[in-house]
């Protein structure tokens, strides 16, 4: 444990001193139809829009199309993004990127066409390495093409962050693949977008907000910076999530979730995430449960484990959030901050349980969650394969 300790210490040193890339920040209601300007500004002759059939369906992009069509800038169309998207996905995209000699990327959805657009233009670059081999830190050797970002989630932050997750269905396994050349040039914050996201689809994508936020405060690599965007996060998101699940047309609270994401997304880019991601990952990669549905059903669990370790981590954001005073103690605290999550996932009506998982998948699980935070996760406090094992058993149906 003291040597995952040293790694994330340097891991934290090398966070503070290299300077993180960061999109240019698009917002407000309509926001969307400005994204042209910036692409004519680049001059792309061509740029292949990554994005899933469900928004194809709702026409959803047809106001960031007209948009193109408007300053004649042309465009393919890649609708074929899976939830969880898979490595034949990405090479799918590749090959009509490379067909139709496109020279940029526009990533339109939520975080699986946002992480697939990613390594769409990481492949298109990089035809030598293939998804597996990208897979850890700092393994897309060659940038990727000039690459935009509008999520139509309020929930993963993958339009500021460095990291894509794609699945490999042979191994059943998500890949997370590192890399600062990952980060788009612009990110489009449209609230418009976000309007007729299903019920469920809202919750469990704040809720993956919510996840990041949290595991970047509490884990050990937190700084001034990431901590500040934690805690406006956490705040934000605990003021608008609940709002907006029960009238999802409230255009404030929309705005004010997308920019909760974007500032989690800050968060954890830098101070990384803990074991709800670990196991949610695989949850994910083994029966297709979706991320943040994974995490907001995993959170409370690892919450409760990790509650003494962290206690004065989430008596503090417990403050920063709206839901306590400093005069109070910081178990009083911490424990409240424990509630109020449970209660916001019983308030929108998130199961308890994966509905999915078996019993004798639970040690292949543990091995792989903890395979995968060790070392690079700063937890508060270690899990063995037996803690790990006793927890995912409690998420059984
Ligand atoms: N790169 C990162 O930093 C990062 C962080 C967290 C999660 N992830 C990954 O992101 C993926 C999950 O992304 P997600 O939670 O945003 O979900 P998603 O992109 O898989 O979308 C979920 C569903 O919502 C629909 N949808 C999206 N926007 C909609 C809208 N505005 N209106 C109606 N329907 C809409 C989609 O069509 C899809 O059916 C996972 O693969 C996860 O591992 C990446
Ligand atoms: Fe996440």
């Amino acid at each position: 444990m003291k040597v995952y300790r040293a790694h994330q210490l340097m891991m934290r040193s090398l966070s503070k001193v290299i300077p993180f890339p960061r999109p240019k920040l698009l917002t407000g209601a309509g926001c969307v139809s400005e994204l042209a300007d910036h692409i004519k500004q680049k001059g792309l002759k061509r740029v292949l829009i990554v994005t899933d059939s469900v928004l194809m369906g709702l026409k959803l992009l047809d106001t960031l199309t007209a948009s193109f069509d408007k300053h004649n800038i042309k465009y393919t169309i890649f609708d074929e993004v899976q939830p969880n998207p898979t490595i034949k996905n990405v090479e799918d995209g590749r090959k009509v990127y490379l067909k139709n000699r496109c020279n940029g990327i526009v990533a339109f959805g939520g975080g699986s066409p946002m992480d697939c657009a990613k390594m769409i233009g990481a492949r298109v670059r990089n035809p030598y390495m293939s998804v597996q081999k990208m897979r850890g830190l700092f393994r897309v050797f060659i940038p990727i093409p000039p690459f935009y970002c509008v999520p139509t989630t309020a929930g993963t932050g993958s339009e500021t962050t460095i990291v894509a997750v794609i699945s490999n269905p042979e191994t059943h396994e998500k890949l997370v693949i590192t890399d600062f050349k990952l980060v788009p040039k612009v990110a489009v914050l449209d609230p418009e977008l976000m309007v007729g996201l299903p019920k469920h689809i809202t919750s469990t994508t704040g809720m993956d907000a919510l996840t990041h936020a949290i595991e970047a405060y509490i884990g050990h690599n937190g700084t001034k910076f990431t901590n500040g965007n934690a805690e406006e996060a956490t705040k934000l998101i605990f003021e608008n999530l609940e709002k907006v699940y029960h009238d999802g047309s409230d255009l404030e609270a929309r705005s004010n979730m997308a920019l909760a994401s974007f500032y989690a997304g800050l968060a954890f880019t830098k101070a990384y995430v803990g074991y709800v991601h670990a196991i949610a990952h695989n949850m994910g990669g083994l029966y297709g449960v979706p991320h943040g549905l994974a995490n907001a059903i995993i959170l409370p669990h690892v919450l409760e484990f990790s509650a003494e370790a962290a206690e004065s981590k989430l008596a503090s954001l417990a403050i920063a959030g709206g839901i306590g005073k400093s005069t109070e103690s910081e178990r009083e605290l911490s424990h409240r901050f424990i509630a109020k999550v449970k209660a916001m996932n019983e308030n929108m009506s998130m199961p308890t349980t994966i509905k999915e998982l078996k019993e004798s998948d639970i040690p292949l699980i543990a091995k792989r969650a903890l395979a995968e935070a060790h070392p690079d996760y700063p937890v508060p406090t270690f899990m063995c394969q037996s803690e790990c094992e006793d927890l995912i058993r409690k998420l059984l149906p």
